[in-house]
Formats: C-alpha cells, sequence, structure tokens
C-alpha cells in the first residue's frame, strides 16, 4: 500500500487548480445510461471512484473509458447495444455511489439489479430513499440475496417527498424521472451545486428539469434522451481542501478554479478563522493570518457547512487559538480522524456527535493512517503544519477522491512525497 511520507513546518505559496467534481463526475457518469450513442465528459477528475464508475459501467456492456494520451481528462461512454442491468457487489462494496445506476437503469430499461451498499465506515447510510423515490414512480422493488431488483414497465410521473435530504437519492430519483411519462414533482430535495450539475447535463440531453438547485425539483418526462458532450464542474470540496492548505501552513494560495458561490459557508469559517480570502483571477486566493482563531462549526445539508469540510477543518481548529466545538449532523460516525489528529498531538474530546477542539502551540509527526475520504485531507492538512515527519497510510482512501493531492501541494512548496509500495 502507498504512503504518504511529509515533513511539516513549510509556508504553502503559489498557485494551484481545483480538478472537477467526483461528486458530480459520478452521477454524471452513470446518467450516460439514459441515451444510447456515445457521451463525452470531459475535466473529469482522474480518481479510484471515477474509475469504479466506469468499471461498473463496463461491466453492464458500455464502451466506458478514460481516454489516454494527451487528453487525460477525458471519458467516453457508449451505450450501443445490449445492456445487462446489473451492478454486482465486488463493486459496489468498493463504491457506495455504484448505486446511482438504479434509477437510470430502470427508467431506460425498464429493470435493475444493483447490490445494497450496506454501511460504511462514516456511518449506515441507508438507501430507503431512494427507494421510496423509484416506488412513487411506479417501480415494482423487491430485495433479495442483498440487491435491489427495480421493475417497470414505463415510469410514470409523481409526487416524491424524501423525509431525509439525500445528495444520491435526489439524483438517483431525478434520473428515473426524466424518462417517466408525465410530470414528476420532487420536494425537500438537496440543493448541492453537483444536482444543478446534473440537471443540466440532463437538460442538455433533452430533459425537461427545473428547479434543480432548491429543495423543489419539477421534471416533465420525455420519450427519449440524446448523448452529450459535457465539462464538469471544479470540486468545491478539493479547493476548499487546498484552501485550508494555505491557511494552515501560514501561506498565500491562489486557488484557481475554486467557484466562490460553492464555497460560502467554508469561506465564511476561513475569514472568521483569520484568514483573508479574496476571489481573483476565476478563484480563491487564501491568506493565512499571523495567528489563527477557533471558530464553531456545524454540519448541514448544502448551502450550510458541509460534512466533507469538517474533518479538514477540525485539523486547522487543533493549531488555532481557543477552543472549537465542531458538531457532525449528517454521518453519525465521522469522528474517525480524531484519534489519528490525537497521535499527532491534538487536543480534541468527542462527546456524541460533537467535538471540542482545544487548539494547541504546535502538533509533532508521527505515522497516523487514513480510515475514509476526507479522513485523510485532514490527516494531510495537520501534517504540512507538524514538525518532523509523518507518514500517512493508507492513502487508498486519498486516492478515492483527490487527484494526486501530494503533488499539488508539493508544487507550493510542501515537502511531501508518495512512497509507492513494493509490487
Ligand atoms: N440517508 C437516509 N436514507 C437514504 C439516504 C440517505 O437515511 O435513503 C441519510 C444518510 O444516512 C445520511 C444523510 O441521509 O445520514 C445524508 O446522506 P446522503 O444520501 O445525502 O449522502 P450520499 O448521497 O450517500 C453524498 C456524497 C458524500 C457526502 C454526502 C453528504 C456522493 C457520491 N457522495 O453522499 O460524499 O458526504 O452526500 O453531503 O455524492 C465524500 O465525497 O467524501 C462523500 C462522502
Amino acid at each position: 500500500m502507498d504512503k504518504i511520507v511529509m515533513k511539516g513546518g513549510q509556508e504553502l505559496h503559489g498557485e494551484v487548480q481545483a480538478s472537477g467534481a467526483k461528486n458530480a463526475a459520478l452521477p454524471i457518469l452513470a446518467s450516460a445510461l439514459l441515451a444510447d450513442g456515445t457521451s463525452t465528459y470531459r475535466n473529469v477528475p482522474d480518481l479510484a471512484d471515477v474509475a469504479t464508475m466506469l468499471k461498473v459501467l463496463r461491466t453492464m456492456g458500455c464502451d466506458a473509458e478514460r481516454l489516454t494520451a494527451r487528453k487525460k481528462d477525458v471519458c467516453e461512454v457508449g451505450v450501443n447495444g445490449h445492456i445487462h442491468p446489473e451492478a454486482p457487489y465486488e463493486l459496489v462494496k468498493t463504491m457506495r455511489a455504484s448505486v446511482l445506476v438504479l434509477g437510470p437503469l430502470v427508467a431506460r430499461f425498464g429493470r435493475a439489479r444493483v447490490s445494497m451498499p450496506g454501511g460504511c465506515a462514516i456511518g449506515a447510510r441507508p438507501i430507503d430513499q431512494h427507494l421510496k423515490g423509484l416506488k412513487a414512480l411506479g417501480a415494482d422493488i423487491h430485495l433479495t440475496e442483498g440487491y435491489v431488483e427495480a421493475r417497470a414497465k414505463q415510469l410514470k410521473g409523481g409526487t416524491v417527498n424524501f423525509d431525509v435530504i439525500t445528495v444520491t437519492g435526489t439524483e438517483n430519483v431525478l434520473m428515473a424521472a426524466v424518462l417517466a411519462k408525465g410530470r414528476t414533482i420532487m420536494e425537500n430535495c438537496a440543493r448541492e451545486p453537483e444536482i444543478e450539475e446534473l440537471a443540466r447535463v440532463l437538460n442538455k440531453m433533452g430533459a425537461k428539469i427545473e428547479g434543480a438547485g432548491t429543495s423543489v425539483i419539477t421534471v416533465e418526462g420525455v420519450d427519449g434522451l440524446k448523448p452529450v458532450d459535457h465539462a464538469i464542474l471544479p470540486d468545491r470540496i478539493e479547493a476548499g481542501t487546498l484552501l485550508v492548505a494555505a491557511a494552515i501552513s501560514g501561506g498565500n494560495v491562489l486557488v484557481k478554479h475554486a467557484v466562490p458561490e460553492h464555497l460560502e459557508a467554508v469561506v465564511d469559517k476561513l475569514r472568521e478563522a483569520g484568514c483573508t480570502i479574496t476571489a481573483e483571477g476565476g478563484g480563491l486566493r487564501c491568506k493565512a493570518p499571523r495567528t489563527l482563531n477557533s471558530v464553531n462549526i456545524t454540519t448541514t445539508e448544502h448551502p450550510g457547512f458541509p460534512t466533507d469540510m469538517q474533518a479538514q477543518l477540525m485539523a486547522l481548529m487543533c493549531v488555532s487559538q481557543g477552543t472549537s466545538v465542531i458538531s457532525e449532523n449528517i454521518f453519525e460516525n465521522r469522528f474517525m480522524h480524531v484519534p489519528e489528529l490525537h497521535r499527532l498531538g491534538a487536543d480534541i474530546t468527542i462527546q456524541g456527535h460533537t467535538a471540542v477542539v482545544k487548539g494547541v502551540k504546535g502538533l509533532s509527526g508521527a505515522p497516523v493512517m487514513a480510515t475514509d475520504l476526507r479522513a485523510s485531507a485532514s490527516l494531510i492538512l495537520a501534517g504540512l503544519r507538524a514538525e518532523g515527519r509523518t507518514e500517512v497510510s493508507r492513502v487508498y482512501h486519498l486516492d478515492r477522491g483527490y487527484e494526486r493531492l501530494e503533488r499539488k501541494l508539493r508544487s507550493l512548496g510542501a515537502d511531501i512525497r508518495r512512497v509507492k509500495a513494493k509490487a
């Protein structure tokens, strides 16, 4: 297994660019199933999760590939001929987002067999709301042998009121509703920019969707869709992570392609912590203050503070002046980075879904273990500040959602490298 080895203490300076958004790329790749022909996606980040989604699509009989040679950020998905509408356990267990093929498959091919994702490190993460939505559109759903089996000759528009706000649930039902007969009204939807982006792509394919990005989405079903050519929006969580890297290192960095409107809650907290954040050249610049202030954070659905930035802000709070209270309200087990941050000298106490972080004067490097994607980012951020050598193992978690993070940080002056596992 690869490791990240780093020495803390370098201020980061310069410019770096955010890649395409993982959480937009995954549903968008799945949406290729909705049309015959070949769709082309640009600015697709080169990540393990994207490779898994391409594999899921290939397993079903699609031609799904990342173009090599010069256009590395381009993926093509061809849906031509026979599709075997099944996502097997072996793939779904490595990436829960594989469940995003469920909506498109049942809408387009009338049936789907998709392994139930099961729990994951950060929480139980049920998919009851995905199934509730598909049922409301007329799908007949059974759970057998660990698989969701969905069937519908023709989905019919209906009203779906989500009991829980869910990102991939909203996306799955939206992708089904575009080919349902008649009008669908989706209420209590997630409002993330990635949902707006998915709707943008579906509308380019010929769908009729209004309201994406608000809590009520209306869809007029259409008879068919055509393939699309689309460049995926930048990753707001990667951009936010790079802003925190600038802040924790005491540096001054321009993150190109960071979209200010997508990062308002994060920028607000960084400003409250004392950072100077300015929009510049199609991105955001973060200039760290001499001393960081502690700020309180409560994760909520978009446009609130994102759970996917909680671990990174916690790393920052570890070296801020004062006490910070961090409440995690989306996932029940998303504090696994805490024991690892303790190894670096952090002072954090967990009480239920709240972590109390007392800022310390300094962190000191140590071997630590990544437990999930955002936890791995938080350990690398802490390592930028820790005195001495930090070694982060299990970086396959990092590679699921960050495109060559260590190279980006090195280009800004960090002393960081990847040690490849021996073959
Ligand atoms: N939930 C239910 N029932 C459902 C669906 C969700 O109870 O049917 C609950 C979940 O257990 C959780 C809450 O609702 O407590 C929110 O979960 P949501 O469904 O919104 O999460 P998700 O769609 O599985 C996406 C992102 C996550 C991100 C969350 C929250 C993708 C592929 N994944 O997951 O991204 O944390 O939304 O914003 O879009 C990451 O990138 O590190 C990551 C985990």
